[in-house]
């Protein structure tokens, strides 16, 4: 049987990586429900419209088609036909995405949207609200965890072997500041799902990850 896979957890924690080798390993899709959210910011700082907008930012996305594309790279993200796979990962964009994510409005479209994606089962879908709000019905519910100390270091590594510039001290701030305002907000806020499983992945390596989640997935 095809079952739906909800990953939750604050910024960093490795949710996607994670994510992607389950949906390969079972053959199922996988939806990055952050990427939709990056992909509106990025859409609505391109268009100059204020992100404290509700109305306009619903507007804006009411026009605005998201695909999420697997390639052999990873995933593609495609808003209204151009590729913005690497637009939607700028500084600009991470550092103003809980702004976008924090209304109502546009959160009520993202979910139907991201519903619409697993209505046929068969899909890991990772985020901060999937198991409480998006999958509340989700056979498997997984909440990682990890230090903000490791997530900003392995971003950090991330960053160094890509070549980017990288400053640990801020990523640090970066990903403290964006989990604050994720669970704070009024709307859907970051949070595990009461029947949600907690990996703390602080010492444990992706594979050790992904081997947890495909044991709980076969139970
Ligand atoms: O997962 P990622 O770090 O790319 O998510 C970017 C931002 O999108 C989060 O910091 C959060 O503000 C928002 N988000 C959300 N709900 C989701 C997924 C992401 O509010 N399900």
């Amino acid at each position: 049987k095809q079952i739906s896979i909800a990953i939750d957890g604050p910024a960093a924690a490795g949710k996607s990586t994670v994510a992607k080798i389950i949906a390969e390993t079972l053959s199922y899709i996988y939806v990055d429900t952050g990427a939709m959210y990056r992909a509106l910011t990025y859409q609505a700082q391109k268009n100059q419209v204020d992100l404290q907008n509700e109305e306009e930012l619903l507007h804006l996305l009411n026009e605005t088609v998201i695909d999420l594309k697997p390639s052999e790279s990873g995933q593609v993200v495609i808003l209204n036909g151009q590729n913005v796979t690497s637009e939607i990962r700028s500084a600009e964009v991470t550092n103003s995405v809980s702004l976008v994510a924090k209304h109502r409005a546009v959160r009520e479209e993202m979910v139907a949207r991201q519903q619409g994606l697993a209505k046929d089962g068969g899909v890991v879908m990772d985020g901060r609200d999937i198991g409480t709000h998006v999958l509340p019905h989700a056979e498997v519910k997984i909440f990682l965890l990890a230090s903000v100390d490791e997530r900003a270091q392995r971003r950090h590594d991330e960053n160094i072997k890509k070549g980017f510039e990288s400053n640990l001290e801020r990523l640090k701030e970066e990903i403290a500041r964006r989990d604050k305002l994720d669970s704070e907000r009024e709307v859907a806020p970051l949070k595990k799902a009461e029947d949600a499983i907690e990996i703390d992945t602080t010492s444990l390596s992706i594979e050790g990850v992904v081997e947890k989640i495909l044991s709980i997935t076969k139970e």
